[in-house]
């Protein structure tokens, strides 16, 4: 199964580096940061497509292997990851059902229904629908969560203040765990620690905050997932 998919439209689109790129990597290069940045991916500026390659993997080592449960994405916008799971839950012939969880009232930048770009988006890429929850956190979840979670994509970050990002995350945390079972996977977008992941940007400092009080009493340990210029971490249900 290749996943050259996830550099293409509708999942990326990523474009061959321009002379001014290849300069300041150079750049960065030379400095030793570890990092570089890539063509600006005009479909998929969710994400990059080292995430992408993060999800693929991880999601199908939960779909390769006897992992029970559902997939689930909470904070999909307009499906830019939800798009790339169903993908590989199609791919993997796989009877999971992918639910998707949104107030959709975030516009970013977008105008108009997110919903009905997100079931857009899933047309036109020709994939199954998803089942879609909307509504705040608050009230969908748990109440609406699956009964069993092999994988869940924790996404709920647009600026703001971070203690308050804190809460939703911890509370989608306590939500999904006592569900999620042995060998699931839990992905944290913008989980940013600079010990582990150098120089950066911290866009969503709550993540951390959420995660790293939610573990401090479980088993699992949080792993970082290189991401270039945007952060994410995971961890595996004991
Ligand atoms: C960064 S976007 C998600 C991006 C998405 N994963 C993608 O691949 O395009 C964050 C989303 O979280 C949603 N969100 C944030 N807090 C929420 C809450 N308390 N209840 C429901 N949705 C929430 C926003 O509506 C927004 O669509």
């Amino acid at each position: 199964m290749d996943n050259y998919f996830l550099t293409k439209p509708p999942y990326g689109n990523i474009k061959a580096s321009s002379s001014f790129l290849r300069f300041v990597n150079k750049g960065l290069r030379f400095l030793k940061l570890g990092y570089n940045i890539a063509p600006i991916d005009t479909s998929a500026d969710m994400n990059t497509v080292e995430q992408r390659i993060n999800y693929f993997h991880l999601l199908g080592s939960v779909l390769n292997s006897e992992i029970q449960g559902d997939v689930i994405e909470l904070g999909c916008f307009t499906g830019q990851c939800a798009m790339l799971f169903q993908k590989a839950i199609q791919l993997h012939q796989s009877d999971k059902t992918l639910h998707l969880y949104d107030s959709f009232e975030v516009k970013f930048k977008e105008k108009g229904d997110i919903q009905a770009f997100l079931i857009d988006n899933f047309k036109k890429a020709q994939l199954d629908l998803p089942v879609l929850h909307k509504g705040y956190f608050q009230d969908t979840i748990p109440g609406q969560l699956p009964e069993q979670i092999a994988f869940a994509h924790i996404d709920c970050g647009f600026g703001g203040d971070k203690m308050q990002h804190k809460d939703i995350v911890l509370y989608c945390l306590n939500s999904i765990y006592p569900r999620m079972t042995k060998g699931s996977v839990c992905i944290l977008m913008d989980y940013y620690d600079p010990e582990m992941n150098g120089i950066g940007i911290d866009i969503n400092p709550g993540v951390k905050l959420a995660c790293d009080e939610f573990l401090k009493d479980k088993p699992e340990k949080i792993n970082g997932l290189y991401g270039n210029q945007y952060f994410h971490a995971y961890f595996r249900k004991a």
